[in-house]
């Protein structure tokens, strides 16, 4: 709808005077007297044009033409344009998602090659918390993205290179040829294994040359070393895919692209970077100098791209990741969800990627950055040591809340599906408390909200569901089969099945701004309705046949949202709580 208005408006823009392609700014209006949809364009573009904004914006309402889709067009000082949509055209629209194939008459999109960048974890180092808002955003737009039927690339862009690798190789060797304490399964816990590894590198001068040789060793292409390696990857990995699994996120090995995949492109990057007179010598090292950051002196920022003793950074790594996101990938969007505290390191590093010419302009490279998850004391979210929290004590914790919560409502379910309802519970109140803040910003952790059946939580949508669920159980009825015509006979009704016909503008923003709390508020307002809307309005009434088919009609389309929506954001549903 909202594209419909936006062309038309647009359309009468043009006819009234407005220069080509003037923004007419369309939403959805903020309150109910302002109508359906609010133009808020015109005010900017009367001022362009130097004219009186309410005279234009008169002017502009006489001329659109919406084929008598709208009650009325009203127009507001200083400029605004109102309008309100009759409801014989909301019927038909609604009517016409209830009979259609397509989930929830959803339009697919022109189909691109979409690159996404998330989860990304640090081998040899257990996930924590740190990882779990790159891991869900991210998961949660490439199921929108994909819904919308674009070609997603999921990469798992795991930190598995580095000089790191050299005290740990020289580790695992020790634990395997039984000179340490530490026996091989240990090693699910990778913490302790780093912090061994880098307490003999500091404090034996053997173990540290070996390490050392170790890390020219794997850097050159060396048998064992290599070998080694790939086994520290491979523990890691099974331990991060345990986390993907209980989290419901849709990473598998399969997408895991991590940073040595580029090691071979480096050097000619460098090489390349100097060519195109882009990189410099500087004191032994090679820097690329950017105008467009400055350093604390205010001269050009230089940024650089390999060290005096030959080796690269993980500025060179982006570069090149870019590059072959492009190249090889066939990317016409790449998306990074990466802590905001990485922001001027991906700007630097495409700023550099633009300028050599690796990847063109039309092909956006974006950064959808995020803020911490605080503690309750607005501090970064530590244990109550002060260590840093794992991820798989996070869940073990949420699920032990959950299944608090199960028992203390209800006692007589059987064990094992006290176990299936709280691990969903538990889950879902995870994501969801991430996935519906603003991601831009830091949020503060907390246990007791998340898991409350009020307010803006994973429960009190889930609980919706099960609600209409139960409607349709008590006469024998099925959302997914239930065909009945939709009538508009009061207020609330029409909200509801406004609210409805704008998931897909609430869908295709999540696309475009990878912002997942969109959605999760939609969800959550359509909840509200349909609660409200229940509480005072029968939906199974005996006198009326064609109102009751209306309001299930009604119900089985909000609930299907409810469950589409849900499983966008990796959430499950349950059929009764
Ligand atoms: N492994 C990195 C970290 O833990 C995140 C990588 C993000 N992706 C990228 N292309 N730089 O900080």
């Amino acid at each position: 709808m909202q594209l419909l208005i936006n062309k038309k408006i647009s359309n009468a823009l043009e006819d009234a005077g407005a220069p080509l392609g003037s923004f007419a700014d369309v939403r959805q209006s903020s309150k109910q007297e302002f109508g359906d949809y609010q133009v808020n364009g015109i005010m900017s573009i009367a001022k362009r044009l130097g004219i009186d904004s309410y005279t234009f914006a008169k002017k502009v309402s006489k001329i659109i033409n919406l084929n008598g889709i709208e009650k009325k067009i009203e127009v507001i000082k200083p400029g605004f344009i109102n309008i309100f949509l009759n409801n014989c055209f909301l019927e038909e629209k609604i009517n016409k998602i209830s009979v259609s194939n397509e989930c929830l008459g959803i339009q697919k999109e022109i189909s691109k090659t979409i690159v996404v960048d998330y989860s990304a974890p640090n081998i040899a180092k257990e996930m924590h918390v740190g990882h779990l808002r790159s891991t869900l955003i991210g998961d949660a737009v490439v199921r929108v993205l994909e819904f919308l039927g674009h070609k997603v690339i999921r990469v798992n862009h795991i930190g598995d290179w580095g000089t790191q690798f050299g005290m740990l190789i020289a580790n695992l060797e020790r634990i395997q040829k039984g000179l340490s304490n530490t026996a091989l399964m240990n090693l699910s816990n990778l913490e302790k294994f780093y912090r061994e590894s880098q307490k003999l590198y500091d404090t034996d001068k053997e173990f540290a040359i070996q390490a050392r040789s170790y890390v020219v060793r794997l850097q050159s292409g060396d048998k064992f070393c290599s070998e080694m390696w790939k086994q520290l990857v491979d523990i890691s990995m099974i331990q991060n895919q345990r986390n993907y699994e209980r989290l419901n996120v849709s990473l598998t090995h399969s997408h895991v692209m991590g940073e040595s995949m580029y090691n071979d492109m480096l050097p000619d990057i460098v090489t390349d970077l100097e060519k195109k007179g882009l990189a410099k010598q500087d004191n032994g090292a090679k820097v690329v100098f950017l105008d467009e950051f400055k350093n604390k002196n205010g001269a050009p920022m230089g940024v650089i791209i390999q060290k005096h003793d030959g080796g690269f950074l993980y500025t060179t790594t982006d570069i090149a990741c870019a590059k072959y996101r492009y190249e090889q990938m066939d990317a016409d969007r790449i998306l990074y969800f990466v802590d905001s505290r990485q922001h001027q390191h991906l700007m630097q590093a495409w700023t550099i990627v633009r300028k050599a010419g690796y990847v063109p302009k039309h092909v956006s490279l974006e950064h959808h950055a995020f803020g911490m998850i605080l503690g309750k004391d607005g501090r970064p979210f530590k244990t109550r040591s002060g260590c840093t929290v794992l991820l798989k004590d996070l869940l073990n914790e949420a699920e032990s809340r959950a299944m608090k919560l199960v028992e203390s409502k209800k006692p007589n379910l059987k064990a094992d599906e006290k176990i299936n309802i709280s691990n969903i519970i538990a889950i879902a109140a995870i994501k969801y408390s991430d996935l519906s803040k603003h991601r831009d910003t830091d949020y503060v952790f907390d246990w007791d909200h998340m898991l409350e059946i009020e307010g803006n939580t994973a429960l009190y949508i889930q609980y919706a569901y099960v609600r209409l669920i139960s409607i349709f159980t008590k006469v024998g009825l099925s959302i997914d089969s239930f065909k009945g015509v939709i009538k508009i006979t009061c207020k609330k009704e029409r909200a509801l099945v406004m609210k409805l016909l704008q998931f897909e503008e609430v869908i295709k923003s999540v696309s475009v701004q990878g912002q997942p709390h969109i959605l999760c508020n939609y969800l959550f307002e359509l909840a509200g309705q349909f609660s409200r809307f229940y509480e005072v309005y029968p939906i199974l009434i005996k006198q009326n046949i064609l109102l009751k088919q209306s309001r299930l009609q009604l119900s089985a389309l909000i609930a299907k949202t409810i469950r589409q929506g849900l499983s966008l954001l990796g959430i499950r549903t349950l059929n009764n709580i």
